[in-house]
């Protein structure tokens, strides 16, 4: 299968399919084609039998900046909800193959948001988590303000989401939002090692116990995350919107209207 925006090695290791993001100029932006081509992938290698465990990873710089900002930033709320973006994170939600995050330089927006819909987060030293979404004048929209909260709790959240704060690895271990941290030239191998644990396991059983861990919180995270989906769309129609986001692309700092 050949894809523009990712790479895909089935058996990066007995059992294990590693996905990486390589959009690298653009620091893995995640435009929808990217987004469109890792559902795909993601969805055939969970109809694989011998793929028992998936590592998705960026590069050492960025994991993913986040949703594709001059992809959106002339869209309005009634194409947001047309382009229904949210549908292609739906199908991620019900991949059933355990996924693991292996992440270093930023997860910010989309691309901690993307961490987050992992089941296990590797990290490097160099790792930044954060929801800056605010900076631009909008919010976060695929489970930031949802599976950040429950990862990290309000307090934290409530600061990362308002100020768009970045969070070291370090603070991130310690709120439980990652797994383990390691130094940025082993973080693939130690995902991977992981991954690797994991696909040894008897894999109906992975699979079951990954769908009852996330039970925990499944029928709470639904409502928040339509809650959070329609503020997200109802804030394209806002001036300060337009503003933040073409702040962005110009490279100078936004003007905010409160409209
Ligand atoms: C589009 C992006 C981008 C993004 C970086 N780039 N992030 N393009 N969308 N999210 C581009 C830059 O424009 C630049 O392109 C190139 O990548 C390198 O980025 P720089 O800014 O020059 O690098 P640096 O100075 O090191 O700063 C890195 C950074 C900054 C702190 C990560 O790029 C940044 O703040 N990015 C935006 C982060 C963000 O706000 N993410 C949330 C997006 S909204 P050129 O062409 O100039 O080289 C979101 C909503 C999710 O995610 C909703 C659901 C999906």
């Amino acid at each position: 299968m050949d894809y523009q925006y990712i790479d895909v090695q089935p058996q990066a290791a007995a059992g294990v399919a590693l996905v990486r993001l390589n959009r690298p100029k653009e620091l893995n932006a995640l435009c929808l084609a990217l987004m469109e081509e890792l559902t795909r992938a993601l969805e055939q290698l969970d109809a694989e039998a011998d793929c028992r465990c998936i590592v998705l990873t960026g590069n050492d710089r960025a994991f993913a900046a986040g949703a594709d900002i001059k992809e959106m930033a002339g869209r309005g709320a009634i194409d947001m909800l047309r382009i229904d973006q949210f549908s292609m994170w739906e199908r991620i939600k019900k991949i059933k193959t355990p996924l693991i995050a292996a992440v270093s330089g930023f997860a910010l927006g989309g691309g901690c948001e993307l961490a987050m819909l992992c089941d296990m987060i590797v990290a490097s030293e160099t790792a930044r988590f954060g929801q800056p979404e605010i900076k631009i004048g909008v919010m976060p929209g695929a489970g930031g303000t949802q599976r950040l909260t429950r990862a990290v709790g309000k307090a934290r959240a409530m600061e990362m989401v308002l100020t768009g704060r970045f969070i070291s690895a370090e603070e991130a271990l310690a709120a439980g939002l990652i797994n383990r941290i390691v130094p940025v030239e082993l973080y693939l191998q130690e995902a991977l090692k992981l991954a690797g644990e994991v696909a040894a396991m008897p894999p109906l059983a992975t699979q079951l116990a990954k769908e009852a861990v996330l039970h925990a919180f499944n029928s709470f995270l639904d409502h928040g995350l339509v809650h959070e989906r329609k503020n997200f769309y109802t804030l394209f129609a806002t001036e300060d919107q337009k503003e933040g986001m073409a702040a962005f692309v110009e490279k100078r700092p936004p003007q905010w209207k409160g409209a």
